[in-house]
């Protein structure tokens, strides 16, 4: 397998991104924000968008959200595949774990996941998350609230996995 690379997105990558966030069948999933509400999170300081690519072809992006916090945790905010099951999003994400604790002192990195989103759950526990119980009625989603798995690495685990 090729190396996955991962970049900083700008906002000439937002086309893709919105794309990304309507593939279908992902309403189901994952969130979207419009245009506007992408801009405003490229321009605050808090947000970091990656892209992955495999060679010259993006594959995917990422949002990591309280990037550099001062409670030196963060958030994968939202991570979409544009091909999907082909073993790209476990190792985008370790990329991105790899930028997150390499360039910033932050000691845990989370996210939640929708308990019955079997494959994103599965592409987590392979990038090295791991769960750690079910937060109820955590995500507003679709018009209601959703209980999510929350999964999470922390620097030792990290450091551990000899990144
Ligand atoms: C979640 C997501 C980013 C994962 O990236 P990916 O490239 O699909 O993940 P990978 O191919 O690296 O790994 C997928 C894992 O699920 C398995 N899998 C693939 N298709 C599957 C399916 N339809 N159902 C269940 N498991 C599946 C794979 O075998 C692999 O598991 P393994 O490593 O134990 O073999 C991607 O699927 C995606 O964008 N999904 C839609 C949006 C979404 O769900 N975002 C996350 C919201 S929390």
């Amino acid at each position: 397998m090729t190396d996955i690379l991962v970049v900083e997105a700008t906002e000439s990558d937002l086309p893709l991104i919105l794309r990304a966030e309507r593939l279908d069948g992902y309403d189901a999933v994952v969130g979207r924000w419009d245009e506007v509400r992408h801009r405003l999170a490229l321009a605050d300081k808090k947000y970091r968008y990656f892209l992955a690519k495999d060679g010259n072809e993006v594959v995917g992006f990422a949002i990591v959200r309280d990037w550099a916090s001062p409670d030196r945790v963060s958030l994968i905010k939202r991570i979409a595949m544009l091909k999907p099951g082909q073993g790209y999003g476990s190792r985008f994400l370790q990329s991105v774990l790899d930028r997150i604790f390499n360039e910033t002192d932050v000691h845990r990195v989370w996210l939640g996941v929708f308990p019955e989103n079997v494959r994103a759950r599965r592409a987590y526990l392979a990038a090295g998350f791991v769960p750690e119980g079910i937060a109820r009625g955590s995500a507003y989603f679709g018009g209601s609230y959703r209980d999510e798995l929350v999964m999470a690495v922390l620097r030792t685990e990290w450091d551990a996995a000899g990144s």
